[in-house]
């Protein structure tokens, strides 16, 4: 003769999850001893992940498509290529890390994003050299100093420039078509603090399109083009590194660039010079293109540390 066994469950230790209470659940699942940064981290993103969740409602389908993306978001990332920065950046996320993390005194110059094609160790070279190594596009000169937030003069100062050539490719997306360092260099600030640097006048372009991150844009009737600028990281001894661009004025794409980095702050003024001796002194054909610009570096504060991405 069989006896019959009831066994019931024991009261729950976590409460078991619901559509109402799932923030909670997930949430309370995290050890005690746990890093707690990670926690907070972790707690937000849950806590956010799932209000979106609840607001869109999601089908299966739709929910599949999005792992999808994600996915092939990750097969698209190589060593010199990451696709999840790029979608960061289409999503002002990069933007929106780079404005929290410097909050600079009023007066120094802003920080913008630093994009997937600085490479360290450019050349080192003599004041005026011209980095236009391909000979295409408008000549520009660019000129100014580097200055304390007292208005002093910064002398030592490393202004390490790069900009993509007038076909709207850096070297580095063209390795054997355009020279090695094109539109590549680091100049050194004189005792009155003052660079200067000829090069070619900055043209719109796009960013990588050819993946997940381009097809998403197109989706969203978004166009890929960077407004025209050039690149600059500028340090010296005791002061706050900047990473930043000048953006040229007359740029189609300067109110919408793919990335949001354009800062009003950041927008220079591009003088088109007609004098003919002038010209033949810089070893350029006339007009050209003249920009006199000044960064403002703010002190180091303690614990300052940049780390630029991969
Ligand atoms: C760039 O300025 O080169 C850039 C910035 C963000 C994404 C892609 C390119
Ligand atoms: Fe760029």
């Amino acid at each position: 003769m069989s006896e019959k066994r009831h066994i019931t469950a024991k009261a729950p230790k976590y409460p078991y999850f619901t559509e109402e209470n799932s923030v909670d659940v997930v949430n309370a699942r995290m050890g005690t001893d746990i890093d707690p940064r990670l926690r907070e981290v972790m707690g937000t993103i849950v806590k956010h992940l799932h209000a979106a969740v609840k607001e869109i409602e999601p089908t299966h389908e739709e929910w599949l498509a999005g792992i999808k993306f994600l996915t092939q978001v990750g097969h698209m990332c190589t060593d010199w290529r990451q696709e999840f920065i790029l979608l960061s950046d289409v999503l002002g996320v990069s933007m929106l890390v780079d404005s929290i993390n410097h909050r600079r005194p009023n007066g120094a110059t802003e920080n913008t994003i630093l994009g997937p094609f600085y490479v360290p160790e450019a050349p080192r070279y003599a004041p005026g050299t011209n980095i236009c190594l391909d000979g295409k596009g408008e000549p520009l000169v660019v000129r100014g100093r580097v200055l304390d937030t007292n208005g002093q003069p910064v002398e030592g100062a490393l202004v390490d420039v790069w900009q993509t050539n007038d076909d709207g490719f850096y070297d580095v997306q063209q390795k054997g078509v355009q020279p090695d360092w094109n539109l590549r260099g680091v100049f050194t600030t004189d005792e009155n603090g003052e660079y200067w640097f000829r090069s070619s006048k900055p043209r719109f372009y796009p960013i990588p399109d050819d993946g997940p991150v381009g097809k998403l844009l197109g989706s969203l009737g978004r166009h890929p083009n960077r407004a025209a600028h050039i690149h600059f990281i500028v340090s010296a001894e005791g002061y706050d590194p900047v990473i930043t661009h000048i953006f040229s004025p007359d740029c189609e794409f300067l109110d919408q660039d793919s990335v949001f980095g354009v800062k009003d702050s950041l927008i220079a003024e591009f003088e088109s010079v007609l004098d003919e001796d002038k010209a033949r002194e810089l070893q350029f054909t006339s007009p050209y293109w003249a920009v006199n610009w000044d960064f403002v570096l703010a002190s180091k504060k303690h614990g300052d540390d940049e780390v630029p991405r991969p």
